[in-house]
């Protein structure tokens, strides 16, 4: 029987965006769909962990996931970061109890059994009595199949077939460089990751992150209007320049720069050291810089006001994992970074311009929120399922193909669009969706 079953029939769809410039609308909240999303992404790919100065000192810990894997962040006494996975090795239980904290060792609550946080056991209760044989070398916390660091942002991936960090992020790398390796000293997070819940499927914020620039003057409306987001910042300004990049390695941006800098970081932490002249006029000219790195790493380097009577614009990157919980719930983490050697009047300033834009009840996340929840509940309906129904990546198709592609006269990588109108982000972001879900690899050698 070669009948594709509704699971196939609606992934090949998926695969078809470039054509149809459409994916099925179910694939938003279908639990057949999110089991295998478990399997073939979550299990094969790069996973976003944490930031280096997170766990700063030896012993440094923080509760992590991996989709539905409990894992341990931690720095080992030897200064290595590590990843372990979070169950004991004698009947399973989850080792560690806190969200974060500092430890040398690791005390399963159970019976006890004892690991440095290395993952080594080096305790295991009446040993000497009840397992005379054992050779606890054997019974070490394990660590997923990989794990690396790129630019402070650490990554691990459970399965020993994914390329390297290095390839996965491929070209990709030259548009995280302007967020990540602008400042002297590099970056830092400020306070701990926020998260929160939604009722949205994990895709749909991913998706939007790639650069929906057109949703922000609709469902963003009232930042406009209270001047958190000046108008004459948006894409909508005469003067600014918005170029959307698909096709880097299977990843996606969006990025939109004045001629001169619009301010935001202060002057003084800018290096060039590690940018080409390019990147480094970026990294100052930005007005946003919003991208994700397949499957649920994005990330918006952006200039906003909190308070337009009392404060000026500033800049802050937010980094967001969108942890999948269920077809329908999404946990949501939410990392604010600053320059390391920037004052602390402009972190303070940073984090309060970040927690209330881009957080749990910042004003933009709200608006967002309530229309992807929207997004999944009807995904999920009988209405979309019998009826077929699709959703529409149809934007700026006709100048993706031809005419406004600037990729030869752009020292940067990917295929790059003079226009933030365009749906060719997220089609790149489902194509490598497509790709994973039918085990093929993201990275370099893809594109
Ligand atoms: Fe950890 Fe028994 S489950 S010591
Ligand atoms: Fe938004």
């Amino acid at each position: 029987d070669d009948t594709p079953t509704r699971l196939e029939r609606v992934i090949e769809e998926v695969g078809d965006i470039t054509g149809t410039g459409e994916i099925p609308t179910q694939i938003h909240n279908d639990s057949d769909i999110f089991d295998l999303e478990l399997q073939r992404i979550y299990a094969r790919n790069w996973i976003f962990i944490g930031h280096e100065s997170e766990i700063p000192e030896p012993g440094d810990y923080a509760k992590r996931y991996i989709a539905d894997n409990p894992v341990i962040f931690v720095r080992d006494e030897n200064g290595e970061i590590q990843v372990l996975f979070d169950s004991c090795r004698h009947r399973g239980t989850t080792v560690v109890r806190a969200e974060q904290g500092n430890t040398t060792h690791f005390r399963c609550p159970y019976h006890n059994w004892t690991y440095k946080n290395t993952g080594e056991l080096v305790g295991v209760p009446h040993k000497e009595e009840c397992y005379k044989e054992m050779d606890t070398c054997e019974f070490a916390l394990q660590s997923p199949a990989q794990v690396d660091t790129y630019a402070g942002l650490v990554f691990a991936s459970i399965s020993d077939d994914a390329p390297s960090l290095e390839e996965y992020l491929g070209d990709f790398k030259w548009y995280l460089d302007i967020n990540l390796k602008f400042a002297e000293g590099g970056l830092e997070v400020v306070g701990e990751p926020i998260r929160w819940e939604a009722d949205t499927n994990w895709k749909i914020a991913a998706d939007n992150f790639t650069g929906d620039a057109y949703h922000v003057p609709a469902a963003h409306r009232s930042t406009m209007d209270l001047d958190i987001f000046p108008s004459d910042l948006t894409a909508l300004a005469g003067n600014r320049t918005s170029l959307d990049v698909t096709n880097c390695s299977g990843h996606a941006c969006s990025l939109s720069y004045f001629e001169e800098s619009p301010g935001g970081y202060p002057e003084e932490i800018f290096t060039d050291e590690h940018l080409s002249d390019k990147q480094y006029m970026i990294s100052k000219n930005h007005v946003s810089i919003v991208g994700t790195i397949f499957p649920n790493l994005s990330f918006n380097n952006t200039l906003k006001n909190a308070d337009p009577d009392n404060r000026e614009l500033t800049k802050f990157l937010t980094i967001r994992k969108w942890q999948p919980i269920s077809p329908e719930k999404t946990q949501i983490w939410n990392w604010i970074l600053v320059p390391k050697n920037a004052s602390q009047e402009f972190k303070d300033r940073a984090y309060d311009t970040g927690i209330s834009t881009f957080s749990v009840s910042g004003n933009f996340e709200v608006d967002d929120f309530a229309v992807w929840d929207g997004i999944t509940e009807a995904a999920g309906s009988t209405f979309v399922r019998e009826m077929e129904r699709k959703s529409n990546y149809q934007m700026g198709i006709g100048e993706m193909s031809d005419a406004e592609n600037i990729s030869e006269d752009w020292e940067g990588p990917g295929d790059v669009i003079n226009s933030a109108f365009e749906d060719g982000t997220m089609q790149t972001f489902y194509r490598s969706w497509y790709r994973a879900m039918k085990g093929q690899k993201i990275g370099d050698s893809n594109e």
